[in-house]
């Protein structure tokens, strides 16, 4: 993003997100942009291109209050490859209050942990996918359970307060007991947020062009989910994440809350407003050489944009808080009081939210927004 012809007419951006495509090994259900590393070299090559991209945005990164390292796997990268990485991030750091990144719990170790301290990450992001070693081995991952309970020992133990886990439900053979096996590991390890999505199926992952159907067991699943964590005490914040005493991603938080976001990287997206209306920003390529192509939202899409997001919190969308958020409910007035009559929406003090019902079949209040 350079922002040569655009003009930005909300100056403050407050999150950077930073996409480090790179990772030991593919796993079978990962549709995201990455590589498998193949030489340190390639890594460093990259971190160039990277700082290039960065230093064309720099007046814009001057205010970032959060920073998401993401991969790929970003703690595959050699110690070398990570002091340069987080070098170049140094600068952007002054007034960053959440500084998140992605690791893997089996390349990681007391001195990359103590590293990434040093350089300000007070938020990791683990991804454990789930604690059953035979179905880590069934999707493709290299980890046990074993090093991923080993790694968030470490990390609470070297001093990292805010830690977050990455599982995944409604995997192939996956059963009944083995969520409660995971909710049970959470229970002892006490992570302070987790992200639990269900399986996605996409195309362009190893799965997508095996497989033609999803387990069946997901509504099922993700009610045992809801129930037991909020047994042990985390609160459901959005459709697929929960935090222990009022823990949430802020960083996260700037997607569903209409808020502008820089992404760097290969793969990377961005969010901006701005003179000549709101852009998604999207770098595609490869690891060697990315463009960046923007796409100027319609009225209508970036209303729905902020419907949709917004709907995915527990709490809505507060017409205060959400920039637009307003003008989107009235925008969409005529489909929305259709669902605010059966039921499935309320609107609250502060602006518009799905009811309890409404929430669990949320699907079913967007399909009418999308004509
Ligand atoms: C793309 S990965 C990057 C971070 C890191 N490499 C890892 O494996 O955790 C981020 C998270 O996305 C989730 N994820 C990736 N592909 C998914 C899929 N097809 N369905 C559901 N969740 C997925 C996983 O839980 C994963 O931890
Ligand atoms: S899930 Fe993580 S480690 Fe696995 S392929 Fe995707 S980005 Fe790489």
């Amino acid at each position: 993003m350079t922002l040569t012809d655009d003009k930005l007419i909300e100056l403050d951006i407050e999150s950077l997100y930073v996409h480090i495509p790179f990772c030991d090994s593919i796993c079978f259900f990962c549709d995201f942009v990455k590589v498998k590393k193949t030489s340190d070299s390639e890594v460093e090559d990259y971190l160039k291109k990277l700082e290039n991209e960065i230093s064309l945005n720099e007046n814009y990164l001057s205010k970032i209050k959060t920073i998401y390292i993401g991969g790929g796997t970003p703690s595959c990268l050699n110690i070398e490859c990570t002091i340069k990485m987080l070098e170049i991030l140094k600068p952007f750091t002054t007034k960053v209050e959440e500084y998140t990144i992605e690791i893997n719990p089996e390349k990681v170790n007391e001195e990359k942990l103590k590293i990434y301290l040093k350089y300000g990450i007070n938020r990791l992001s683990i991804g454990i996918q789930t604690f059953n070693n035979s179905l880590l081995k069934k999707i493709g991952r290299i980890h046990d359970n074993t090093q991923a309970i080993k790694v968030i020992k470490m990390a609470r133990v070297l001093g990292f307060k805010n830690i977050s886990i990455d599982l995944i439900y409604n995997l192939y053979d996956q059963t009944h007991e083995d969520i409660l096996t995971d909710i049970s590991f959470i229970k002892d390890l006490q992570p302070d947020h987790i992200s639990w999505y269900s399986l996605i199926l996409k195309e362009n992952s190893i799965w997508g062009k095996l497989k033609n159907n999803l387990p069946e067991n997901d509504e099922y699943f993700d009610e045992v989910i809801n129930r037991e964590l909020a047994h042990l005490r985390y609160q459901r914040y959005e459709v697929s994440n929960y935090g222990l005493n009022k823990s949430v991603s802020k960083h996260n938080l700037s997607y569903w809350t209409n808020k502008q976001f820089i992404g760097v990287g290969v793969g990377a997206a961005g969010f901006l407003k701005t003179n000549k209306g709101p852009i998604l920003t999207k770098n595609s390529g490869n690891v060697l050489s990315w463009n960046q192509s923007t796409e100027i939202l319609s009225q209508e899409d970036y209303y729905l944009q902020i419907i949709m997001m917004g709907l995915r919190l527990v709490d809505g969308i507060n017409f205060e808080n959400v920039a637009d958020g307003k003008a989107a409910f009235e925008f969409f007035k005529t489909d929305l009081e259709k669902h605010l009559d059966n039921g499935l929406l309320e609107l609250t003090k502060t602006g518009l939210k799905c009811t309890k019902r409404g929430y669990e079949i949320m699907d079913a209040i967007l399909v009418d927004l999308i004509k």
